[in-house]
């Protein structure tokens, strides 16, 4: 039986694999996907997100818009030297012929767990706003998700964002502690794992080189995202974030986990912080108290995973 999820994304390069990598794989039923601003503004967001699906012959599927901005900051646009100013590498994507659904992310995301409690895995890939407001207009809500599976946050590594962040936490800390907080299943595929599942240039070139409307799309965005990373890493090659979170989904054996609750930090230097609860008992005040401990992945089987994506993205 295949998993019914929502994929909510700020496509975004990476988002835009991790989306033909889901939608390529049998195990998983992509229901809608949700957009937020994150890597590009809400409303390029959508317009990659349904021409992402139109690439993938995937009309069938609806994208809903969601958050502009996060839940009491403003957003300031910072995607744009990864991800090019369109958000895919600025290769001025043609525009959709589809229209996003009627009505928000939000209402879509509510409505779909309703109607299929405790079966629906919320995978968000961007900044957690959409996630977060879901929670807070219907707290009760977080018993009917299956497991909401993150790529997000860093518990054991520096950030990416700042030294002490990862981007989609820093872009709304808030709406991340908010989510953290949620009575439900939670696993957290940071970038303890994502990092470390980097895609060289011959693992890359096995899917440009691949004819298909999905990877020749992903072979006119990679370049821009590649030669950010590559300097980032002072390596060739990029590692691959999002679609990291749909391999835990597919086969969770890849990974290892340790389970501990965690608080976000959303002031100073530190803001936007993913800290573990680790042997807090003897705290007057525990900040970690009534969470639920979250799967946080801490190494990952890097060659399988990588296989994995190749094997289903160039198909
Ligand atoms: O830190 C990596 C995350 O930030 C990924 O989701 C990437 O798409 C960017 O949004
Ligand atoms: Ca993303």
């Amino acid at each position: 039986m295949s998993q019914k999820i929502i994929i909510d994304t700020d496509p975004g390069i990476d988002d835009t694999m991790a989306i033909f990598f889901a939608l390529n794989s049998p195990e998983i039923d992509v229901l809608g996907l949700t957009t937020v601003y994150g890597n590009t503004p809400t409303e390029r967001g959508t317009i990659n997100a349904l021409r992402i699906l139109e690439i993938a012959s995937r009309t069938d599927i609806p994208v809903y818009a969601g958050a502009i901005k996060p839940l009491e900051s403003e957003y300031t646009g910072k995607g744009e030297f990864v991800h090019g100013h369109d958000g895919q590498g600025n290769t001025n994507l043609e525009p959709a012929k589809t229209k996003k659904g009627t009505g928000s992310a939000v209402d879509f995301l509510e409505k779909a767990i309703k109607e299929n409690p405790g079966e629906v895995t919320l995978v968000p890939v961007g900044p957690l706003t959409n996630i977060a407001q879901l929670l807070l207009n219907n707290p009760k809500i977080a018993k009917d998700i299956k497991e909401i599976i993150l790529m997000g946050g860093n518990a054991l590594s520096q950030g990416n964002a700042s030294p002490s962040a990862e981007a989609n936490i820093r872009n709304d800390p808030e709406a991340a502690d908010i989510v953290f907080s949620a009575d439900c299943e939670i696993s957290m595929v940071g970038l303890d794992v994502t990092n470390q599942v980097f895609m060289d240039k011959e693992h890359i070139d096995k899917i440009v080189n691949f004819d298909s409307p999905q990877t020749k799309h992903l072979k006119k965005i990679f370049p821009f995202y590649v030669d950010f990373l590559s300097k980032f890493f002072d390596k060739e090659g990029m590692a691959t974030h999002d679609s990291s979170a749909i391999a835990y989904l597919i086969d969770r054996n890849l990974f290892k986990t340790i389970q501990y609750p965690i608080v976000v930090e959303t002031l100073g230097i530190s803001r936007g912080k993913t800290w573990m609860g680790t042997g807090m008992d003897q705290l007057d005040h525990n900040p970690w108290e009534d969470r639920r401990n979250v799967n946080i992945c801490i190494e990952v089987d890097e060659e399988k995973v990588i296989d994995l994506i190749i094997q289903r993205v160039a198909s």
